[in-house]
């Protein structure tokens, strides 16, 4: 298209043209944000280039803003760049986390492949496997996340894909990562880590040998509770396979969601050690009391796979969870109903009226939240066998305060049990 800006043209077509033209010279710190559905050519020629150079999953090549726009390929190439350090990858964005897991697993298995899940995944993903892969004729078996190795006894010659997540959600095992992707790398199987609890500033997935990391951006990456975003990594050889399966699906981000990524990664370590000094100050605190019968953090020696933890990670995030004492609430009683009721009557509050813990389901944004965990039908290689469980997130408050409110909320539970 040619536009002469001196040309005389009716208001319909001012209101068209009238300040597209930008200014090339400008450059700010920040990528700015471009909301595009559609992407201009000068020729035929370049258009059809650009068309083959999509359909080939070129780096950077766009013919429409599903494909990229130069806010969301920033966006892919900071993706590359930080979570793929020194690996040749490649990343495609989704418009969530669980969008993201979904995708990543329809990119790769077909009908007649076997799935193994661990059994600490992120509920959502067993619904997934469960409901719409199980429906496709893809065959899942969950596995104890501290199985390493071990693993070889489960696979079978259709097994296509091992699903990993460490630490686990809610229970934070943490899995023995480099152990079952060499395995399955010799086997021809490939590895998939759900990589958010860690964040890249704590955990290099393709240091341990995974095939792809997926991320919820909406989390750490994004950090302020105000974006829904997810992201798939993947070593160069599944790109063509994740770039159709995307294209396909027409899963893309919109610019102002990634400029809000791009955004909040600028502080993302040093937002992350802040989590990782008031989680841990938070977990020490909690193994103290009485009231709890276990803290799952895995930078706590007392975690059972803390040696691995230290191993592989070099930090820990905001997230964890901690075990009620199950004796507190059998004391009085020893009915299972009456105690069911005592239990939920001692969650609630303990959760409900915190000054900073507000009760909400997401994480690793900036704020403290608090969460009932329920994880009985979400367990089967591993059952839960402990008391109830409650999963904190620990914000960037201060340390004080969050511990104060605490500890309101024991005395809470005490007079919730004695009431
Ligand atoms: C471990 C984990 N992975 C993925 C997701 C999904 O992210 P999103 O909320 O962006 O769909 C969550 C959400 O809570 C999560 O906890």
């Amino acid at each position: 298209m040619s536009r002469d800006p001196g040309f005389e043209r009716k208001a319909a077509t001012r209101v068209a043209e009238a300040g597209r033209d930008g200014d090339a010279a400008f450059v700010a710190a920040s990528v700015g944000v471009h909301r595009a559905s559609t992407v201009l050519f000068d020729s035929l020629a370049a258009t059809e280039a650009a068309g083959a150079a999509v359909a080939a999953g070129r780096r950077r090549a766009t013919t429409y803003g599903t494909v990229g726009t130069p806010t969301t390929m920033a966006l892919m190439d900071a993706l590359c760049e930080i979570e793929g350090a020194g690996h040749a990858v490649r990343a495609s964005l989704m418009p969530s986390g669980l969008a993201a897991i979904t995708t990543a697993l329809l990119a790769m298995l077909e009908p007649g492949d076997h799935l193994l899940v661990t059994d600490s995944s992120y509920g959502p993903t067993r619904v997934f496997a469960d409901g719409m892969l199980a429906r496709l004729g893809v065959q899942t078996t969950y596995y104890d996340p501290t199985i390493g190795a071990g693993i070889e006894a489960l696979l079978r010659p259709e097994t296509k894909l091992i699903w990993l997540e460490s630490p686990g959600s809610y229970t934070f095992e943490v899995q023995d990562v480099p152990a079952i992707c060499a395995l399955a790398r010799r086997r021809g199987i490939v590895t998939m880590i759900d990589n958010t609890w860690a964040s890249p500033v704590f955990a290099r997935p393709f240091d341990w040998g995974v095939d792809a990391s997926v991320l919820a951006l909406t989390k750490y990456w994004g950090g302020h509770s105000d974006v829904l975003m997810g992201a798939v990594v993947v070593r160069e050889t599944l790109w063509p396979m994740l770039w159709n399966a995307v294209r396909q699906l027409g899963q893309c981000a919109s610019g102002d969601d990634a400029w809000l990524v791009l955004r909040g990664l600028r502080s993302i370590d040093a937002r992350m050690r802040q989590h990782q000094s008031n989680a841990l100050e938070v977990a020490r605190w909690l193994e103290a009391r009485a009231e709890v019968a276990s803290v799952l953090y895995p930078a706590l020696p007392s975690h059972p796979q803390h040696e691995l933890w230290r191993r592989d990670f070099s930090g820990a995030s905001g997230l964890l969870s901690f075990e009620l004492d199950a004796t507190l609430f059998r004391r009085a009683t020893s009915e299972p109903v009456q105690q069911a009721q005592r239990e939920r009557a001692a969650l609630a509050a303990f959760c409900e009226k915190r000054r900073h813990f507000a009760i909400g389901y997401s994480w690793g944004g900036f704020e403290s939240l608090v969460m009932p965990a329920r994880i009985d039908r979400m367990r089967t290689a591993k059952p839960w066998a402990g008391g109830p469980l409650v999963r904190l997130h620990v914000g960037l408050e201060d340390i004080a305060d969050l511990i104060g409110d605490l500890d309101e909320g024991f005395n809470a539970i005490r007079g919730a049990l004695e009431g």
